[in-house]
């Protein structure tokens, strides 16, 4: 990892995950850092741990729903630290079901915070970056699910799909107006975080938690599929590490588990030749 002194750092989606593993990483670094997240208690918790190491660093408790909030987190980023080195449009929640049955509030829910978060943190942060006229780095989580469907999170996948093509847009553009800004998609497959306890933090008026299909059998095989693979992931550690390391490297998409790599190649071999996709039964 290269030396981050006096760098600095923002990240959404910090509490918890790759975000915190981000936080540690570039804390121990050297990096000044800006924290946000809706879980006001592991982000606290993680800024304390940070100031105990001797980290500059703020938090920032709101969701990343409302772009006013990320405005406001972008403004302090530059004010208290006068730049943005680094900026990790991170958070993210997972969903499960089958779309004719799944509550259309689910996608409204992953939509909002899976792709109008990241073009939130994009529309903050972007301006300011491309004005400071440094080079920087804008690193969007997408995941693997934004490069290969998988049937068992439909809204998941296609909020993925979304915030993986987004993020190819704003490199385009921002080569387009030959900005020193950079962006990357990072495209994890599982990873060892907490993303399956997401609800814990899903805003009350954003769902009928009583709605029938959440006592259904199909929705608890597959909320047990992702609470059943996520403890089998990759460890944040290792994830995080390959992130950071492809991101110096300046790889736009970074893959965090090459074995994925065949099925990507397959896929699109598939498109070409109108191969229709196959279920996978397990
Ligand atoms: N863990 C995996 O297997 C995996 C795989 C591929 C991609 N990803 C992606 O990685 C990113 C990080 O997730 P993670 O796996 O570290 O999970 P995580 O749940 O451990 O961390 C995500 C963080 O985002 C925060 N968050 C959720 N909704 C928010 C909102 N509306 N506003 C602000 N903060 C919010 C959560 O509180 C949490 O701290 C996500 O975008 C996720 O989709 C994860």
């Amino acid at each position: 990892m290269q030396d981050y002194q006096g760098k600095v750092v923002a990240i959404t989606g910090a509490a918890n995950g790759i975000g915190k593993e981000l936080a540690l990483r570039f804390g121990a670094a050297g990096a000044r850092l800006a924290l946000a997240d809706i879980d006001a208690d592991h982000l606290g918790a993680l800024r304390k741990e940070l100031e105990d190491y001797g980290v500059e660093v703020f938090e920032s408790v709101f969701d990343v729903r409302h772009f006013a909030d990320m405005e406001a987190f972008a403004v302090r980023t530059v004010a208290t630290y006068g730049a943005v080195d680094l900026f990790f449009n991170n958070a993210g929640v997972i969903s499960v079901g089958t779309i004719w049955d799944q509550p259309l509030a689910d996608w409204d829910w992953l939509f909002d915070v899976n792709v109008k978060g990241v073009v939130h943190g994009i529309k903050a942060f972007v301006p300011k970056m491309i004005a400071q006229d440094t080079p920087c780095r804008i690193i969007d989580t997408a995941s693997i699910a934004g490069l290969l469907t998988v049937e068992n999170s439909p809204a998941y996948v296609a909020s993925k799909f979304a915030s993986l093509s987004l993020t190819e847009v704003l490199e385009l553009q921002l080569q387009g107006i030959g900005s020193k800004v950079t962006a990357h998609v990072v495209c994890p497959a599982v990873v060892q975080t907490d993303l399956d306890n997401c609800l814990r933090h899903r805003d009350p008026s954003t769902y009928d938690a009583n709605d029938p299909y959440y006592a259904t059998d199909d929705f608890r095989a597959k909320t047990a599929v992702v609470t059943g693979s996520i403890p089998l992931g990759l460890p944040v550690a290792d994830a995080v590490e390959t992130i950071i390391t492809e991101m110096e490297k300046g790889t736009f998409y970074i893959l965090t588990h090459p074995a994925y790599n065949p099925a990507i190649t397959g896929r699109t071999a598939a498109i070409v030749a109108g191969v229709r996709p196959k279920l996978v039964v397990r």
